[in-house]
């Protein structure tokens, strides 16, 4: 069986190729970058792009299913060339805010429908925030130890991106999941200092978190975050202050493996925090 992973690179997507190949399947990864991309499992690589849906008519030939990205703009003529190339299942990764993106900003949703819109047999996983994006505090780490930002109130479920993956691949090798739509979490709900704590422990450091004002932030992140991305993470952030994000039990029901805590993540990612490992 031959399934085809879109952004294969990524955070998730990478670890879908890997567990599908370790499961036995045919993979053909997609990039932008075929030739920059270095595969570290023995999958094809085939360069294409989901704004460009046409491209992707090679990979798609002959396979069986597919993990799309989202490209929401594209996602209808992506989701029929699918259908049209004889794949019979797609697996989507969106969000756990699919359904709370406000009118107009449907992001997520829109790849949901489309994909919904062919017939074919579908799955939505929906995760929450990634561990991933915990590698930005990676400098401050390495250099003072330091992690300054606002909101240290608040309160989320980092996942794993590998039980993201997890999740997704049990889609796409077993019957059962179509119609399902997957919400995912991490198996803590942290607070930022209790986050730091976490990687902390994979470190074996001390490391301190110092609460500073939004616009204080903003400033500092001038140069590395585009402005509709920081008033994203703020918003996320005053709002689980508030409503702290719950711990959900898919992994673990869709898996059969608990999901990962924060401190094997940042054990598996301690190269990029630098320092001493126990
Ligand atoms: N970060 C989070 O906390 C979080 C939480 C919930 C949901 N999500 C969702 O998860 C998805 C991935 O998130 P991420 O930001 O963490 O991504 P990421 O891991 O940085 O990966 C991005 C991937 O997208 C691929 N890509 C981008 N544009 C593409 C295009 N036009 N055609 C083909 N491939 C393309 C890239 O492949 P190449 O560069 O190799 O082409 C790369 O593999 C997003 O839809 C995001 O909304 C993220």
């Amino acid at each position: 069986m031959t399934v085809v992973v879109t952004g294969a690179t990524g955070a998730v997507g990478r670890h879908v190729v890997q567990q599908l190949i370790d499961a036995g399947r045919v993979v053909r990864a997609v990039t932008r970058n075929a030739m920059g991309a270095a595969s570290a499992a023995p999958a094809e690589i085939v360069g294409a792009d989901l704004d460009e849906p046409d491209s992707l008519t090679r990979a798609f030939t002959g396979a069986e299913s597919l993990f799309l990205l989202s490209r929401p703009a594209t996602a209808v003529a992506v989701a029929r060339l699918a259908q049209r190339c004889g794949v019979s299942r797609i697996v989507t990764l969106t969000s756990i805010l699919a359904d709370r993106e406000p009118a107009g900003e449907h992001h997520h949703l829109r790849v949901e429908h489309a994909v919904e819109s062919t017939g074919l047999e579908w799955t939505h996983v929906r995760p929450g925030m990634f561990a991933s994006n915990l590698l930005g505090w990676g400098e401050a780490i390495r250099r003072t130890g330091v992690v300054r930002e606002p909101y240290a109130d608040a309160a989320q479920t980092p996942i794993h991106e590998a039980d993201v993956a997890a999740v997704a691949a049990a889609a796409l090798l077993h019957d059962g999941h179509a119609g399902k739509i997957y919400p995912l979490s991490g198996p803590q709900t942290l607070i930022k200092p209790e986050q730091l704590a976490a990687i902390g422990a994979a470190l074996g450091r001390q490391l301190d978190f110092e609460e500073i004002e939004p616009d204080a932030w903003r400033q500092a992140q001038a140069d590395s975050v585009p402005g509709f991305v920081q008033d994203f993470l703020l918003e996320i952030w005053a709002r689980s202050t508030e409503a702290p994000e719950p711990v959900l039990s898919t992994v673990q029901g869709v898996t059969g493996r608990p999901a990962r805590t924060l401190t094997e993540w940042a054990t598996d990612h301690r190269e990029h925090f630098g320092g001493e490992f126990r």
